[in-house]
């Protein structure tokens, strides 16, 4: 800037306005009044979500819970679930975001849909059923976090873990924060049982911080947790042991 002669220097602010002008009508534009600014991916464990609700499974893979934007709930309840719109995904849906409780049931998509997808679906590129479930299939498989861990050899085991091992996998996967969800023991327990990771994006569906969005996710009302059984999934503690408990060997 030393070397810009004065009017060089007129030059340099007047471009930097227009340009700063640029952003912000195109920032309003591109995010009118009440729309989301980031997608939360949730995937859970199918053992701790089946030790807590007491269902089973040989699930040994890390399934999808939900991609719920960080504003809005319920933003369209007129906009019915209709499992036809996305028949070429249900293979891959049941696969992948299956309900554990009910696994022949549409009822888990249908009520992540009306709950978070009808906010989603505010931005053009979530605005169809089809645009929404796929797109969260292509989050889930894009941040794969099975193989996440694995390859940081924190896998599913009866050895216990720390957090901080657990956590530098992720992050050093990722690049980002994200927020990691744990079950915690009664009374007395020394042992946190790994349940739920969420991963952020942002509307062009590129990594961000969780952590960033904690404020504006609780301000929203956004519950952290949407199935009864997992109400005691809370954000791990960074000092006490983390269990990722194994798939039952079949009998
Ligand atoms: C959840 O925690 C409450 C107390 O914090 C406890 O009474 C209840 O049994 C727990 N539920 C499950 C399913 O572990
Ligand atoms: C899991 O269980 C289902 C049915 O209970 C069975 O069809 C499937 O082969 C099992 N998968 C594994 C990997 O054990
Ligand atoms: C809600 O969804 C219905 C059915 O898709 C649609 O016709 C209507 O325009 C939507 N309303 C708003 C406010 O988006
Ligand atoms: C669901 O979608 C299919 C395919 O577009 C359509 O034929 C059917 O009428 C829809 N069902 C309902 C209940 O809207």
């Amino acid at each position: 800037m030393n070397g810009l002669a004065p009017s060089g220097r007129m030059r340099f602010i007047a471009f930097a306005v227009i340009l700063c002008a640029g952003y912000f009508c195109q920032t309003a534009f591109a995010h009118p009044r009440g729309e989301w600014t980031k997608l939360i991916l949730t995937q859970h464990w199918p053992q701790t979500f089946c030790s807590v609700n007491k269902c089973a499974t040989n699930i040994s893979y890390w399934t999808l819970h939900g991609l719920w934007p960080n504003t809005g709930m319920r933003c369209n309840t007129s906009w019915h679930f209709n499992a036809s719109l996305i028949e070429d995904l249900i293979p891959e849906m049941k696969e992948y975001w299956p309900d554990l409780l009910a696994p022949s049931s549409p009822e888990f998509w249908k009520y992540e849909w009306t709950k978070h997808g009808t906010c989603a679906a505010k931005a053009e590129s979530l605005n169809s059923e089809h645009k929404y479930f796929s797109k969260a299939l292509e989050l889930y498989n894009k941040f794969d976090l099975t193989s996440a861990l694995n390859k940081y050899q924190i896998v599913p085991s009866e050895e216990k873990y720390t957090f901080d091992q657990v956590e530098t996998a992720i992050t050093s996967c990722y690049g980002v924060k994200t927020k990691i969800q744990c079950i915690h023991p009664g009374k007395g327990g020394q042992v946190q049982t790994l349940g739920q990771i969420e991963i952020c994006v942002d509307r062009d569906f590129q990594l961000i911080d969780c952590e960033k969005s904690t404020k504006e996710i609780w301000r929203n009302d956004i519950p952290t947790v949407l199935v009864s059984g997992q109400s005691n999934l809370s954000v791990c503690d960074h000092s006490m042991p983390v269990y990722y408990p194994p798939v039952p060997s079949r009998s």
